[in-house]
């Protein structure tokens, strides 16, 4: 392998070509694919005379056309990665290319490949250079016709962007579709469909009363599964009309669920190419966790129509331009749709199990990278079950987005939006220009803003607060520090909206008049209204604030609703935190009192543990959690989050080397200890909270169900008859996959008969039903019983399952590694383990490969004898021939 090029967004330079109009017909065959394009080209400077430089992977060259005369060899330059035409006409012409292409071969999933009988494309971010020479970069815009030709009886369907203008017989049983694109668009949104596949059919009126047709296709015997993802698609283009002004633009809005997919979905324009698992849902075969991520999923790539694709990206370092605003957007939509608090507090979980560690390894980068070697790796963070993100391009970059919000208020960040689209509609952008649509909407002041863009890490904000009680002043005095990360050695602080509340003794909210801050007075109350949070904006080093009129020593809530992210350090006594987790009027932050409390108890149980001294738990911990189960003007999906410990890597993250038998130990004794002590409000909760009517999709319903699973799974970890008895009972009674799944999840924690039992049994229920054999295969896969790495390579041989299937390998391969007991195995097994599987899939698939290798990259996280593990296994992966650029890429820097 020639050592892979580094890419910079210092080096970006416009394009010395735009193409206008873009023809292309592709002939479809089972041995070869013929691709013919006719591209309208035009020089960004008349007159210039520059080469012209297309990019084309595993393409075969047939001939090329320029203006109607056939280019002989020596009239350009064909290397495995460019097409070059040294000398092209001076002004507009005509290029015309046909090669071919090999879809029934592609296992990268990335171009024109096959998926079960499908033709199917994925172009995002670098595959369009897969399937026809291009210039392949987002900044090159145009309009596109695509005729399809193929046999009829085995591709009767054929899609692709746009409206169908033109369908009809050819000889031989062949067919031909023509589509049309009225928009321009970026070769990365180019989609292709062909196959056997049917339809559920809706209609949705827009707002100005335009009727678009609905289509959602799959395979025929799946399209009964396709009910609440049609739902998920018209409630989403309601609340875009009806929170942005955003109407859907065309007549057609088509969405294809295929098996084999990298990611999650794609938003190619008009037509949504998806993995299945983010579509098909039934209440006998979903849980509410599978449709709450459909609900996400379809909401987002819908929602990319106009952040994404009709304002796009100027090059890929841009990428969290169109996903962190979009992913923004489908986090508000689902909080519309259900729980604000519920929904905040998973995505906030998901930040800190996922992008806080990857901000503190060697893979760390800002939310704009400064460079890449392959782009797709910005795409693939740590991936479960099926759904992939990047968590600092995705998450961070929404909680950037959110952070304009807090700032400017709905109504400022809704202007700032209407300003982005009225000034970028039909263009491809920087972050920098949505920055300045949000500044000038609202003549707004945003300091060092930018800088979230640009540096990584997560801050670390420390707090002190002292009252005094003769001025009547409470200050908080903030003090910032961003850790060094790859590149990066030192940071410049950054611009932090803190919302803040204060408490009065008896729990409730004080009213904030003012606050001083650099010896200024600035007023808090707008118009004589009462404010119980202000958001304090800290843009130095050091700071403070002041707040007036303060009667008697307040409890500080901190943060409200997560206002930033960063790591917060607070001087919060225990008492403070349990008097916030019963009485802050901000339910985000009660939660977080809970989960500061348990993290401080789980860290000091682990340096119990690890000197040896025998485990207790505080009783006022026990208390504090009997208060909220038993509280019941709480939301149940809130009792059910606030009762649930952070996670094992959570913990992990927290620690100067991470341990993981250590944390393993400690949570498992922590909830076992608090099932025995709370084992009769548990069980009431299970029997209180059954089901008894059918299965619905809607918030209390949901919440119910959650409060009961994880009552009884706090129950089955007693493992005693009773308890297993009855999470068999649950499992065997269930009427919906939420209540199966968890009983059987509950009992598979331990081994034993009845684990054995009802894996058993599940499985022969539901071999038919791929996707839910796959979480049958990551439960086991997942499972923390002793050296389950034997039984995932058994697993592997398993009929159902595929190397080539990415949801397989991240349901039996990834679901391996979040365990991290028996991934982080002493003997080094589950490194051995992941380290063979890279470079198996690497030859089949490098972007699930690379998703894979990322497990590693916090190896220097461990002892000594982990580190020596871990890395040897990613030096073996980097002396592998041929290793592709993705894997390179995280396997050099994990080892850099
Ligand atoms: N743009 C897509 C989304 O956010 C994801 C693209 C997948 N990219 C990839 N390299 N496989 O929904
Ligand atoms: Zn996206």
């Amino acid at each position: 392998m020639d050592t892979p090029k580094e890419i910079f967004l210092k080096d970006y330079k416009l394009p010395d070509y735009y193409f206008d109009t873009v023809d292309l017909n592709f002939s479809l065959g089972e041995e070869k694919t013929i691709v013919a394009s006719k591209i309208t080209v035009y020089p960004r400077v008349e007159g210039s005379s520059f080469p012209l430089v297309l990019d084309g992977e595993d393409l075969k060259l047939l001939s090329i056309t320029v203006d109607g005369k056939e280019l002989k060899e020596g009239d350009y330059c064909l290397d495995s990665r460019h097409l070059t035409l040294p000398l092209p006409p001076s002004g507009t012409f005509t290029l015309e290319i046909v090669n071919e292409i090999y879809p029934q071969k592609n296992t990268s999933l990335e171009g024109l490949y096959m998926s079960s009988m499908c033709f199917c494309t994925q172009c995002e971010a670098q595959g369009f250079r897969k399937i026809t020479f291009y210039q392949d970069r987002p900044d090159i815009m145009a309009k596109y016709t695509c005729r399809i030709e193929a046999d009829k009886s085995s591709y009767p369907v054929l899609l692709s962007n746009g409206n169908l203008k033109e369908k009809g017989h050819l000889e031989g049983d062949r067919h031909y579709a023509l589509w049309e694109d009225p928009f321009k668009k970026p070769c990365y949104l180019f989609a292709l469909v062909a196959g056997p596949l049917e339809s559920r059919d809706d209609i949705f009126v827009t707002r100005s009363a335009r009727k678009v047709s609905l289509r959602i296709w799959t395979p025929a015997q799946d399209v009964p599964k396709t009910a609440h993802a049609m739902y998920s698609l018209k409630e989403a283009m309601k609340w875009d009309e009806d929170v942005f002004g955003l109407e859907y633009d065309l007549d057609l809005f088509n969405i294809v669920a295929v098996p084999d997919f990298n990611m999650g979905a794609m938003e190619n324009k008009s037509l949504n190419i998806f993995n299945s698992g983010c579509v098909l849902a039934s209440p006998e075969t979903a849980t509410d966790g599978d449709y709450a991520a459909i609900l996400g999923v379809i909401g987002h790539e819908y929602f990319h129509n106009w952040t994404g694709n009709r304002v796009t990206c100027r090059d890929w370092f841009q990428l969290s331009l169109k996903e962190g605003l979009t992913v923004f957007r489908d986090q508000e939509f689902s909080s519309d749709m259900g729980s604000r608090t519920v929904k905040r507090i998973a995505d906030v979980s998901s930040l800190r199990n996922y992008q806080f560690p990857e901000d503190g390894g060697p893979m760390a980068h800002p939310v704009r990278p400064h460079s890449y070697i392959k782009m797709d790796n910005f795409y693939t963070g740590k991936i479960l079950s099926s759904l992939a993100l990047n968590v600092p391009v995705y998450e961070k970059g929404a909680e950037v987005v959110r952070m304009y919000k807090t700032l400017l208020g709905s109504q400022g960040f809704r202007k700032g939006m209407d300003l982005y689209f009225k000034r970028h509609d039909g263009q491809a952008v920087t972050c920098e220009d949505f920055f300045a649509a949000m500044r000038d909407a609202n003549n707004a002041d945003f300091a060092n803003f930018l800088i979230w863009y640009s540096q990584a890490g997560t801050p670390v904000v420390k707090v002190t607060s002292s009252y005094n009680a003769e001025a009547h002043t409470y200050s908080l005095k903030f003090s910032q520090e961003v850790p060094p990360t790859p590149g990066q050695p030192v940071k410049e602080p950054m611009f932090i909206p803190v919302a803040v509340g204060l408490l009065d003794s008896s729990g409730k909210d004080m009213p904030l008049s003012s606050v001083y801050h650099d010896g200024k007075l600035q007023s808090v109350e707008i118009s004589n209204h009462p404010v119980y949070t202000t958001v304090v904006q800290v843009t130095k080093k050091e700071e403070e604030f002041v707040f007036a009129d303060i009667f008697e020593q307040p409890t500080p809530s901190l943060l409200r609703g997560y206002s930033a992210p960063i790591r917060l350090e607070s001087n919060l006594s225990d008492s403070d935190l349990f008097f916030l987790l019963a009485h802050d009027s901000d339910e985000f932050n009660r939660w977080e009192a809970g989960q500061e409390l348990a993290r401080k108890l789980m860290l000091s149980m682990v340096a119990d543990f690890q000197q040896g001294k025998p485990l207790a738990l505080n009783p006022n911990f026990v208390h504090g959690l009997k208060c909220i189960l038993s509280d019941a003007s709480l939301d149940k999906e809130f009792i059910a989050k606030a009762i649930t410990l952070p996670s094992e890597s959570e913990i992990m993250d927290m620690m100067e080397v991470a341990d993981p038998d250590a944390v393993h130990s400690v949570r498992k004794f922590i909830r076992k200890e608090l099932a025995s002590q709370l084992k009769a409000e548990f069980l009431n909760m299970v029997l209180a909270n059954r089901s008894s009517e059918e299965y619905v999709f809607n918030h209390p319903n949901m919440a119910r169900r959650a409060l009961k699973n994880v009552a009884l799974a706090y129950l089955a970890s007693l493992e005693d008859p009773e308890t297993t008895e009855l999470a068999v009972h649950e499992y065997k009674t269930a009427t919906n996959m939420t209540e199966q799944f968890a009983a059987l999840a509950a009992l598979a924690q331990h081994p034993g008969k009845s684990r054995d039992d009802v894996l058993a049994d599940f499985y022969s229920k539901w071999q038919h039903d791929y996707l839910v054999v796959n979480k049958w295969f990551a439960l086991q896969a997942s499972s923390d019983i002793p050296s389950n790495v034997e039984n995932v390579r058994n697993l592997m041989k398993h009929p159902a399952f595929d190397l080539r299937n990415p949801n397989k390998v991240y349901c039996v391969i990834g679901a391996f590694c979040y365990s991290p007991v028996n991934f982080h195995a002493k003997d080094g097994s589950g490194y051995k383990f992941l380290g063979e599987m890279v470079v198996q899939l690497d030859k089949l698939n490098p972007q699930v490969a690379s998703g894979l290798v990322s497990s590693f990259s916090r190896w220097r996280r461990y002892d000594e004898n982990r580190q020596n593990l871990a890395k040897a296994q990613l030096e073996m992966i980097m002396s592998t021939n041929g290793l592709s650029e993705n894997v390179f890429e995280i396997a050099s820097k994990s080892l850099a």
